[in-house]
């Protein structure tokens, strides 16, 4: 089941993101987003034991949707949890007339470049440095067909 992030996730949400990134988001960041609701959607990926087992945050700005951090439990990989999120999100961004969904993903992820590419996203470009020295980034963008 996918739905809403709401604040009760954020601790469920910060230990997915511990084990996944080498520089985690904190706290007050996952809690700002969540307070933006101006602009940001957030969703989390619900098991049948009912614990968060992956989680999706991003900024829709008018017709654009950025798609700022995606991770599942590694514990849970493999299981198209990756793969259902992102097919969520495409059905929901596309009932906002959004038009296009971007993000940046390291040159080094080949897990997410693959997941990004089977879903229909392209390159678009690259921002040298953008994770740290000698990791860049890839800028993937995908146009919703409905709303083109
Ligand atoms: C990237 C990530 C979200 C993928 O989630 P997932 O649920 O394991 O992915 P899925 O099971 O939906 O995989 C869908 C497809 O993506 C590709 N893929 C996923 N993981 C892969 C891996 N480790 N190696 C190669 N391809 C991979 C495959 O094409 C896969 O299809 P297949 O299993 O039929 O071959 C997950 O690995 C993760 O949380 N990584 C750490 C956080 C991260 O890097 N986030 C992205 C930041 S930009």
């Amino acid at each position: 089941m996918i739905v809403q992030t709401t604040h009760d996730h954020i601790d469920e949400i910060l230990m997915i993101e511990r084990s996944s990134f080498n520089r985690p988001w904190s706290m007050t960041h996952f809690t700002n987003d969540i307070n933006r609701t101006d602009i940001s959607y957030n969703y989390v990926y619900i098991g049948d034991n009912k614990t968060v087992l992956a989680f999706l945050f991003g900024y829709k700005i008018i017709d654009e949707y950025h798609l700022n951090n995606i991770a599942v439990n590694p514990d849970f990989r493999r299981r198209k949890i990756g793969s259902n999120m992102l097919n969520y999100l495409i059905d929901q961004m596309t009932k906002l007339c959004v038009q296009t969904i971007k993000l940046e993903v390291s040159a080094r992820n080949e897990a997410a470049i693959h997941l990004y590419k089977s879903k229909g996203f392209y390159p678009v470009g690259i921002r040298n440095d953008y994770y740290s020295k000698g990791d860049d980034a890839i800028l993937f963008s995908m146009e919703m067909k409905s709303n083109g």
